[in-house]
């Protein structure tokens, strides 16, 4: 059996599902290039039937992304399978990947429907992608509560059916594993027809598990590894790639298996992840915490001193950190800007550029020593602009400790400038209130915390926020300025963007549905 790994990387499907995560289009191929780069095997870009926006970036990823394989997910369903294929077919290898759940749970309380059924609308499922393609992936959705015997009859039935990759997933991050490896042992010792397949799987993280269920998955037959960057992803997340790459490769001498990524593109591929999903990694975070190579106590300061490698089991700059974080100031030029990204893993269009650019020439009036954090920090809000969304013109706060907190906002959305005052509790409040006076929307931050992307007086504040206008659905908003006030206002205008463009989405699959069925 071959030693090879495939990495199937979901960070724009299931790592999108996460709570207040939505890229826009250009950031979701921004972040499928940065992966192929990375190396990653397949690149799963959406749920093309979920919504017109998840159609239009699985079908931009597919016709503009290369050398690497681009699936679509679908459920089980004849018109999932053919809009994924649609979005998915320009790709120079395209996959449609479908899945219906088997477990018991799943089935009697979400599905209703009984084991013949599901059964049969699986392989009915594959056998509609096979008249697309010969690259089909097919996933038991909570397998690892399904019944064994069950779940072995459905993946010979898939297999031969024509599917290519059967994923067991673990749903729900039940799994732990010394058990979740006999499991994936008896699956490849006891389905009918499984060496026609990978077998590959996707586990999630809820009790901490997933990527120590992958690799005692890998450690049994399984030859596909699913996750996302960062570990991100429904609820606790799924497996970390880096994770699993880095073990993978540092620990060959033990399980003797090996992938095909590029491991000095993995910390470039964190970062683009973290800054456009506004998702922060963790500082202990292996692999790519900000802590992960720091040594604190006297002792490994010492031994490292010595010899990196008395505390150090990877070298930083296999996983792409560089020792160098070279700074830019008041007089670099655009080709020093642009060379800098490059080196960040940002590859800008000339007009993209040319915005950034002039975002930098600002910034670096007010701070001498510009790092990349400060730049990232730059691209990311330079890069979550949405079409006909409001920008901050100006704010004018009126506060202290005997006056009550006004602010008077103006906003810009598509050349028209709205102004509003309002009193507050505190500033941030008075700020918040006065944006929802223009936009109409009366939102609830449900938190606000500010970091400093880089030491120093004239550091950057980053603000990243929460807001909800129905408790249920949560928009993430990042802003940043050395004026922490200023930050407060873009991050607060940059979640009120979100939350306005996903109900625009929404209303135009409304239409089009409308349309569908007219
Ligand atoms: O967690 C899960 O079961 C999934 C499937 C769609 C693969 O995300
Ligand atoms: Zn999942």
């Amino acid at each position: 059996m071959s030693q090879r790994v495939y990495i199937f990387d979901t960070t724009l499907r299931d790592g999108e599902q996460s709570p207040g995560v939505s890229l826009t289009i250009g950031e979701k191929v921004q972040i499928a290039q940065q992966l192929a780069r990375l190396g990653v095997d397949i690149i799963e870009a959406g749920f093309p039937i979920s919504s017109p926006g998840d159609f239009e970036s699985v079908s931009a990823i597919a016709r503009k992304v290369k050398g690497i394989t681009v699936a679509g997910l679908a459920r089980a369903e004849f018109k999932d399978i053919d809009r994924a294929w649609e979005a998915v077919r320009h790709a120079e290898q395209a996959r449609i990947h479908t899945f219906i759940a088997t477990s018991n749970i799943h089935l009697k309380y979400k599905l209703r429907m009984t084991r013949e059924q599901v059964l049969e609308a699986a392989v009915a499922a594959v056998k509609r992608a096979r008249l697309y393609t010969s690259d089909i992936e097919f996933s038991a959705e909570d397998a690892s509560r399904t019944d064994f015997d069950y779940l072995c009859q459905v993946l010979a039935a898939v297999i031969e059916a024509g599917a290519t990759t059967v994923n067991i997933p673990d749903t729900v991050g039940y799994a732990i594993p010394g058990e979740w490896g006999g499991f994936i042992n008896d699956i490849c010792h006891r389905v009918t027809g499984i060496e026609k397949a990978i077998v590959s799987v996707h586990c999630h993280n809820d009790l901490g598990l997933a990527v120590a269920n992958s690799l005692a998955a890998v450690i049994n037959g399984a030859r596909q590894v699913e996750g996302a960057i960062n570990g991100i992803g429904e609820r606790a997340g799924n497996a970390a790639v880096e994770e699993v790459i880095m073990a993978l490769h540092t620990r060959k001498d033990n399980l003797g298996f090996f992938t095909g990524a590029r491991t000095e593109e993995i910390y470039r591929t964190s970062r683009l992840v973290s800054t456009l999903t506004g998702m922060r990694v963790q500082a202990n975070k292996a692999v790519v915490g900000d802590n992960a190579f720091a040594h604190e106590a006297g002792i490994h300061q010492d031994g490292m001193l010595k010899e990196r490698t008395t505390y150090e089991i990877m070298n930083p700059a296999m996983v792409g950190i560089s020792s160098s974080n070279l700074v830019l100031g008041k007089h670099s030029g655009r080709h020093a800007f642009r060379q800098r990204l490059e080196d960040m893993g940002y590859f800008l269009s000339e007009e993209e550029l040319n915005n950034a650019f002039a975002s930098f020439k600002k910034l670096s009036d007010k701070k001498t020593n510009i790092t990349g954090e400060d730049i990232e920090a730059v691209i990311e809000e330079q890069m979550s602009a949405l079409p006909h969304s409001y920008t901050l013109e100006y704010l004018h706060i009126s506060s202290g400790t005997a006056v009550v907190p006004t602010a008077t906002v103006g906003l810009r959305r598509d050349e028209q400038l709205f102004e509003e005052a309002a009193c507050g509790n505190g500033p941030v409040d008075a700020i918040c209130k006065a944006v929802d006076k223009i936009t109409g929307i009366n939102c609830t931050l449900i938190n606000w915390g500010i970091n400093a992307v880089t030491s120093g007086k004239d550091a950057i504040g980053d603000v990243n926020l929460k807001i909800t206008t129905d408790g249920v659905k949560v928009f993430l908003g990042r802003g940043i300025s050395t004026d922490i006030l200023e930050a407060s206002a873009k991050a607060y205008v940059n979640a009120v963007n979100k939350m306005i463009h996903v109900d625009r989405t929404a209303a135009a699959k409304q239409t089009e549905q409308k349309e569908v069925e007219n």
